[in-house]
């Protein structure tokens, strides 16, 4: 039982030295709800100009989902309908993560859903790295406040956020990294399978990605 509790004392403080060597000075957990935190970040998000995203955008998009979440899925960027509705991945590429989730057998209100960058770059274009940057904390908030078991960061730049590799997305995809001591699975995105919607043999890679993810979190 002492083991246990030194065990988690030692994973506490090198998840506050994590974040506190990456500038976060806002993640405020209470440890009886996490709860009662989420809305002043969310708040936060939903003001923030501390990019010039933020002067474009119609609606910052935080994130959505369960606080409580054992799986987070981590895309790129808002896009038209995330911009207009405040909410992620409820576009064409949202809809098939809908899909996917629920073939894991999740619902989609069971897991979290966010992206690296909470308001949408113009044109739809990959967030520019000082916006990534700006909004790192944020993400890193959120992570801090679900504690998932697994990511799953959905295309290049979500995947760069997490692992630092020159490698593309074929060669990364379908291997587990760490990321502050959780399991990160980076996969394609949904848009990426929709732009290639004939070639069946990448939907058929996401599955594989995700069946590694359901073994592990033993999701039957
Ligand atoms: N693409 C993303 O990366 N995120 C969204 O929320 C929607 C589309």
């Amino acid at each position: 039982m002492e083991k246990k509790a030194e065990k988690l004392i030692e994973n506490l403080e090198e998840r506050v030295r994590f974040f506190s060597q990456l500038g976060v000075d806002f993640i405020g957990v209470s440890p009886a709800s996490k709860e009662p935190s989420y809305p002043s970040l969310e708040e936060q998000i939903l003001s923030c100009q501390m990019c010039s995203l933020g002067k474009g955008r119609k609606n910052a998009v935080p994130g959505e989902g369960n606080l409580e979440a054992e799986l987070m899925f981590v895309g790129e960027a808002p896009g038209r309908d995330e911009d207009i509705q405040g909410r992620p991945f409820v576009g064409r590429a949202g809809q098939l993560l809908s899909k996917i989730i629920n073939a894991m057998h999740f619902k989609r209100e069971e897991v979290y859903i966010t992206n690296i960058v909470k308001c949408r770059p113009p044109e739809n274009r990959t967030p520019h790295v000082d916006e990534i940057e700006k909004c790192k904390a944020y993400l890193l908030s959120q992570i801090e406040m679900i504690q998932p078991r697994v990511i799953v960061s959905l295309g290049k730049a979500a995947s760069d956020f997490f692992i630092h590799s020159r490698l593309g997305m074929t060669a990364l995809r379908g291997n587990f990294s760490e990321y502050g001591g959780i399991r990160v699975m980076p996969t394609f995105h949904p848009s990426y399978l929709i732009r290639n919607e004939p070639n069946k043999i990448l939907k058929k890679m996401v599955w594989e990605d995700m069946q590694e993810v359901m073994a592990f979190l033993d999701k039957k």
